[in-house]
């Protein structure tokens, strides 16, 4: 997808799109093409210019466009413009129009949501669908009426990219996307700045990684481990790991989940596939921090070699666990992650993504990511960079009260702590594996990462959840 900034609205395009704030800003020589008949329109619906909501209508020669389509921008504020322009890609992919001539106005952090959210809404995995249903993405976008200039417009390119990229990894068939090809979409974003390392189930076993091996037994595919490390050009200024679980199915194991629990658990990798995601853009945005990306990939099957309820799994820090619940897997893929990037000595932050528990759906539904941290001043620095790059974090207790509930009797910790707040549970669960002296904190994304019907410009399915926030944290690092 190219982008332009312009200076001219009414030129050939597919699509023309206007965000207006008020009915009087529609503009003038737009208007007259109409002979009028388009503020009339809009005064008789009436239509209120809340922010993403829109006015289609079908050009019929007035201007040399298929569709015109009149966007609201609320308040004009960053989150408003992301909101319309998210709208419009959205719109542009419902009728497969290839061009896009936008009037947007606002400086260059407006531009940048607005091309990052162009590209966002014109997202549609629908490559497995007939012909005639496919639509064409957006090839061009002209800008008109921004104060910007190209850089802002290529940070958005970009933003957009890596989540669509994380989006096409989650959407994908888990007959595509398992351990192996997950590590190979890692390997394949390998430059000078980002080395790629993999692991196989021989050495996964022999570095102690217990939790991951135990759940990636029972497949006849094996796991992966995967350490990507970003270098910056200059000397880093922090240097920081991001850590997601990628269980690329998730059956549940012996533990087996019902066909209505099990139906889209090919979303299970979406934690990796964020940090995928990210890591394919801080080159792009000239990221100033060494980034460690880490994943653990695995399916989590049933088979004559499933791990099983009873097991005592080591894990790479040497704690014990007792497994009670084979569905309750991410967080032993999680711990061995996080216990690696504890021992990387110079890395003083750890932020892990995973789709991790049901419960955290139950308590905030598909909109908000579970916020844990083991640091408040962490915890609102990423609250806030969700908020900048459009994603809804809700803060959730790391309540060292319910430890007692993940207490083993058999080994040192149990992998499941019960119904209530099992959220939280599987947080704690988590912080064993944490060192001292680390900063943390722990995304539950089970809600966001795929969603079960559309929602703004968001289609149902993959959203990419966590990419805005993490890429947003470590730009500003
Ligand atoms: N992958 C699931 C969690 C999940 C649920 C993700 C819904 C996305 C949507 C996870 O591995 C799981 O099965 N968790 C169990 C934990 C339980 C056994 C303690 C759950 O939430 O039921
Ligand atoms: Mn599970
Ligand atoms: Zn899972």
């Amino acid at each position: 997808m190219t982008f332009e900034l312009s200076g001219v609205l009414l030129a050939p395009a597919d699509l023309l799109a206007v965000g207006i704030d008020s009915i009087d800003d529609l503009p003038d020589g737009l208007d007259q093409a109409f002979g009028g008949s388009l503020s009339a329109a809009l005064t008789d619906e009436p239509f209120s210019p809340v922010a993403g909501k829109t006015f289609p209508v079908r050009a019929m020669g007035r201007v040399e466009a298929k569709w015109v389509v009149v966007v609201g921008t609320g308040s004009g504020s960053v989150e408003d413009i992301r909101r319309a322009a998210g709208a419009v890609g959205h719109f542009a992919r419902s009728k497969g129009c290839a061009s896009l001539r936008i009037g947007l106005t606002g400086g260059p952090e407006h531009t940048t949501a607005a091309v990052e959210a162009l590209v966002t809404g014109n997202y549609r995995y629908d490559r497995n669908l007939a012909e005639a249903d496919r639509k064409a993405p957006m090839e061009s976008v002209a800008l008109v009426g921004s104060i910007a200039n190209d850089a802002d417009l290529e940070r958005g390119r970009t933003l957009g990219a890596a989540r669509g990229f994380a989006r096409d990894l989650v959407n994908g068939p888990a007959a595509e996307i398992y351990p192996e090809t997950l590590a190979q979409a890692a390997v394949d974003l390998a430059t000078a700045r980002l080395s790629v390392e993999v692991w196989g189930d021989e050495r996964i076993d022999s570095a102690g990684m217990g939790g991951l091996g135990a759940v990636g037994q029972g497949s006849d595919r094996p796991p992966r481990f995967v350490h990507m490390v970003y270098e910056p050009t200059g000397a880093p200024t922090a240097e920081v790991a991001i850590v997601g679980k990628g269980v690329t199915f998730d059956a549940g194991g012996l533990s087996i989940k019902p066909t209505s629990g099990m139906e889209t658990m090919r979303c299970d990798m979406g934690g990796a596939a964020a940090v995928i995601g990210a890591m394919s853009a801080l080159g792009a945005l000239d990221v100033k921090a060494r980034v460690h990306g880490i994943f653990g990939a695995a399916e989590n099957l049933l088979s004559g070699s499933s791990y099983k309820l009873g097991d005592i799994l080591t894990m790479h820090n040497g704690k014990t666990v007792e497994v009670l619940n084979t569905d309750a897997e991410g967080r032993l893929i999680l711990a061995d992650c996080l216990s690696y990037a504890s021992a990387l000595e110079d890395v003083t932050h750890i932020v892990d993504l995973a789709t991790l528990t049901g419960a955290a759906v139950v308590a905030l539904g598909e909109h908000y990511t579970a916020l844990y941290a083991n640091d408040e001043a962490f915890r609102d620095t990423l609250n806030e960079a969700a908020r900048c790059g459009g994603e809804a974090f809700w803060p959730m207790p790391l309540e060292p009260l319910y430890d007692e509930l993940i207490k083993g009797s058999w080994g040192q910790i149990k992998n499941v702590g019960g119904r209530w707040g099992g959220s939280i549970t599987a947080a704690l669960f988590l912080q064993n594996f944490v060192a001292e002296g680390k900063t943390w904190s722990h995304l539950d994304i089970a809600g966001p990462a795929f969603i079960s019907k559309a929602e703004g410009h968001l289609e149902k399915g993959a959203t990419g959840a966590g990419v805005p926030a993490l890429l947003a944290w470590l730009s500003s690092l």
